[in-house]
């Protein structure tokens, strides 16, 4: 049965702690929804795990629309939700409920996430009201790399943990249904999730969100480099593909690929 929001509200209720991953493409969703992962995020995360950007910046509207589509071919149970990009929503009221609603309505998307508390809590009240479930994201917020200075732990001080625990609480009234914290000290995301009824979802959160996601290139060893901290790495793609790749190149050069039995009489 597909996964709907009153499912992912259930698992709160439960006490049920659950997964969320990303996917960019229809093969790795339909992966993921085998293996019953019953949310999967579009992430805008695309632009640099897919797209090779150094940011999330340059994420465009057409580019998330493309793979949320792809997405939503692949997975007929999980629940998936639409990252909106950089500018799509921070510029007017009126630009994000027409580009929420792309998602919706060009891509198949079952609802939309967007970052920050402040100004954005006024849309996700539009947004609900039209009848568009919203994941909200606090804490360490991509899209604002530029403000912050750098992907750094958010909520350290008093002051900025207050805010981020304020914020919490005016979308929850606006209406999302879920809400994304990263990065973020254990104690202020404990504290987050005993205060509000929607469920929250950790990345560099700690273990006591209600739920936990990860980005499908770090939980599957693809990245290079030295990871963060918060990332466990299930699986070693990344020298796996490389080991395939040059056995391939060796076979090829040595002749012993292909033998008779993949080739044509
Ligand atoms: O874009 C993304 O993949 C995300 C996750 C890191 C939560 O926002």
């Amino acid at each position: 049965m597909p996964i709907t929001v009153r499912d992912i509200r259930a698992f709160k209720e439960r006490g049920e702690r659950f997964t969320m991953l990303t996917a960019y493409d229809a093969h790795s969703a339909r992966l993921l929804d085998e293996a019953g992962i019953p949310l999967i995020l579009v992430g805008d995360t695309l632009g640099m795990v897919m797209l090779g950007f150094d940011s999330t910046v340059p994420v465009t509207m057409d580019q998330m629309l493309h793979h949320t589509a792809a997405v939503r071919r692949g997975a007929t149970n999980a629940f998936v939700i639409g990252d909106m990009p950089f500018m799509s929503y921070q510029s007017s009221i009126e630009d994000g409920m027409v580009n929420a609603g792309r998602f919706l309505k060009e891509a198949g998307a079952s609802s939309v996430k967007l970052e920050g508390g402040g100004r954005t809590t006024e849309l996700v009240h539009r947004l609900t009201e039209a009848g568009i479930p919203v994941m909200g994201h606090l804490g360490l917020t991509p899209q604002s790399v530029n403000q912050i200075g750098g992907y750094r732990v958010q909520g350290r001080t008093d002051e900025q943990a207050h805010r981020i625990l304020e914020d919490a609480k005016d979308l929850e009234a606006a209406g999302i249904f879920s809400l994304v914290l990263e990065a973020v000290p254990s104690s202020l995301a404990r504290q987050v999730t005993a205060s509000l009824s929607v469920p929250t979802i950790g990345i560099g959160a700690g273990p006591d969100c209600d739920g936990q996601v990860l980005v499908w290139h770090d939980f599957l060893g693809i990245t290079d480099g030295k990871p963060p901290k918060f990332v466990k790495r299930y699986a070693e793609l990344g020298d796996e593909i490389r080991t395939a790749a040059s056995t391939f190149a060796a076979e090829v050069a040595a002749g012993e690929y292909p033998g008779p039995e993949h080739s044509y009489e």
